[in-house]
């Protein structure tokens, strides 16, 4: 906890520690390098990068690109979504990083350094607060459906699901989701799991997760791509992912890629500023970002020609929604030589996958807390394990005994959560982020965090975080707005 009092209160404090050197540029006081030392971070740039890179492939790149493209006419929706990834998440996760790296503090806390240093309000801290508020939302119905692929690991494994018909696979998933205690049990494995790891700590837990589980990952989805190639429609899966089909694709389809690339990126919830101030120093920034951003979309794109290939070759629907997954693949894997095998292999990848993420969630709001609070970390995981269980909880009952309920007419409650998060919230979070790092805060600062990149490097990340993420991320809100109250 040494160096966790930083930033001081005062802005002429805070900004005797920004010096300049001979050529009058801006660089790191002894005294910042004192106090970034004491936040404890992780001493390689590579565990910064896999960390990064294990909080951005998760469940999004699996469960949701698949669904989510199977729903919004396939190649249209993947092109809407990479362009906004890279065009507008990007940039805005590098500008979270640059809080991070500059602040070395939770969320809160290393927005009221920037807002210290630049002289602004400390209103800004909204910003962090925001974050976290979104990141717990996600969290508890992240776990829920994480918990699924838990449950079809072990399914799997134990051959449920050999020689099955569609019907009877969907059967299974119906009569799976119709017990609360059942998917509870579930949920709560798997945030047993994450406070495990979270408890262990940055270095411990957090650092040791991500060497672990991006390895474990890249091997299971290289196995499961050769097997879909081989016993699946690899020309349909193709010509789905990436020919152009309008038919699908609507204005709504625009705002679900830009949701979808926050959140598969990990932006918008403090992941970023989090990680950022848990970097050695001296890391380029930019670069690091964008390496992420391409490894997420290769995942994406991989899980993508893990799925379909399989699901063309049995004739389901890649339109069906959330439960695409966890119905296609069981019956798919059911039906196949050794597919219990690869099945099982399939949900443990979920799995791992999921871990990483749950932990990039957690961790911030964990930071908040235990810097505000004082308290120690484990005390500060288990409020937030508890709250997060309880709205899980929630999200488990729109499944069964809620299942009725619907909220603005089409929703239920776990498709608010989805909805309210990826559609609204991380969005806006992203908007104030890059209004506060591209306009308010100094630029002396921002370049100084990212004085590893070329001077070309930084003016095309500043125009994009400028003025197309803000205008981009506004027409898109405004435009779907209009579009639901209408
Ligand atoms: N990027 C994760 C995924 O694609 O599953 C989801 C996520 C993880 C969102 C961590 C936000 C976050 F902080």
């Amino acid at each position: 906890m040494k160096g966790e009092s930083f930033p001081f209160r005062c802005p002429c404090a805070a900004t005797l520690l920004l010096h300049y050197n001979h050529d009058n540029k801006p660089v790191l006081s002894p005294l910042t390098l004192l106090a970034r030392n004491g936040f404890g971070g992780w001493k390689s740039r590579t565990t910064f990068v896999l960390a990064l890179s294990s909080s951005a492939v998760g469940l999004g790149n699996i469960w949701r690109f698949s669904y989510l493209t199977g729903e919004h006419g396939g190649a249209p929706f993947v092109i809407s979504y990479l362009l906004c990834l890279f065009l507008i998440a990007v940039p805005i996760l590098i500008a979270e990083v640059v809080i991070g790296t500059h602040g070395r503090g939770s969320p809160t806390v290393a927005i009221r350094w920037a807002t210290d240093r630049s002289l602004l309000s400390r209103n800004w801290m909204v910003i962090g607060v925001l974050a976290c508020f979104t990141g717990l939302l996600i969290l508890s119905y992240y776990t829920v459906v994480a918990g699924w692929g838990l449950a079809y690991a072990g399914f799997m494994a134990s051959g449920v699901f050999a020689a099955a018909s569609a019907l009877t696979v969907g059967e299974h998933f119906g009569d799976f989701l119709a017990s609360p205690r059942t998917l509870m049990y579930w949920q709560s494995l798997f945030l047993l799991m994450t406070v495990v790891a979270v408890s262990m700590g940055v270095r411990r837990g957090l650092g040791l997760l991500v060497w672990i589980a991006l390895p474990t990952i890249m091997v299971l989805l290289g196995v499961l791509v050769v097997f879909a190639v081989e016993n699946g429609d690899i020309k349909a899966a193709q010509e789905f992912l990436f020919s152009v089909k309008l038919m699908d694709f609507s204005a709504r389809s625009v705002l679900v890629a830009l949701g979808h690339a926050f959140f598969t990126l990990s932006v918008g919830v403090g992941a970023g500023i989090t990680y950022g101030a848990y970097a050695p120093d001296r890391i380029p920034v930019g670069r690091s970002v964008v390496a992420v951003a391409v490894f997420d979309t290769l995942i994406s794109i991989a899980a993508g020609l893990a799925i379909f290939p399989i699901v063309f070759a049995n004739n389901i629907e890649p339109s069906m929604g959330p439960g695409l997954m966890f119905v296609s693949i069981p019956y798919a894997f059911g039906n196949i030589m050794q597919g219990e095998l690869f099945g099982t292999l399939f949900f443990a990848l979920v799995v791992v996958a999921a871990l990483g993420s749950a932990v990039a969630l957690m961790e911030p709001i964990i930071r908040v807390l235990m810097q505000h609070l004082r308290r120690p970390r484990f005390f500060c995981v288990l409020v937030v394990a508890a709250f997060v269980w309880l709205l899980g909880f929630a999200c488990i009952l729109s499944f069964n005994i809620w299942q009725d309920e619907h909220w603005f007419g089409t929703w239920n409650f776990f498709e608010v959560l989805d909805v309210l998060t990826a559609d609204l919230l991380l969005p806006l979070v992203s908007l104030l982020t890059a209004v506060f790092v591209g306009w308010f805060m100094r630029v002396e600062i921002v370049r100084m965090e990212l004085y590893r990149e070329a001077r070309l490097f930084f003016w095309l990340w500043r125009f994009l975080l400028r003025y197309v993420a803000p205008s981009a991320i506004g027409v898109i809100l405004v435009a779907a707005g209009l579009r639901f109250y209408s």
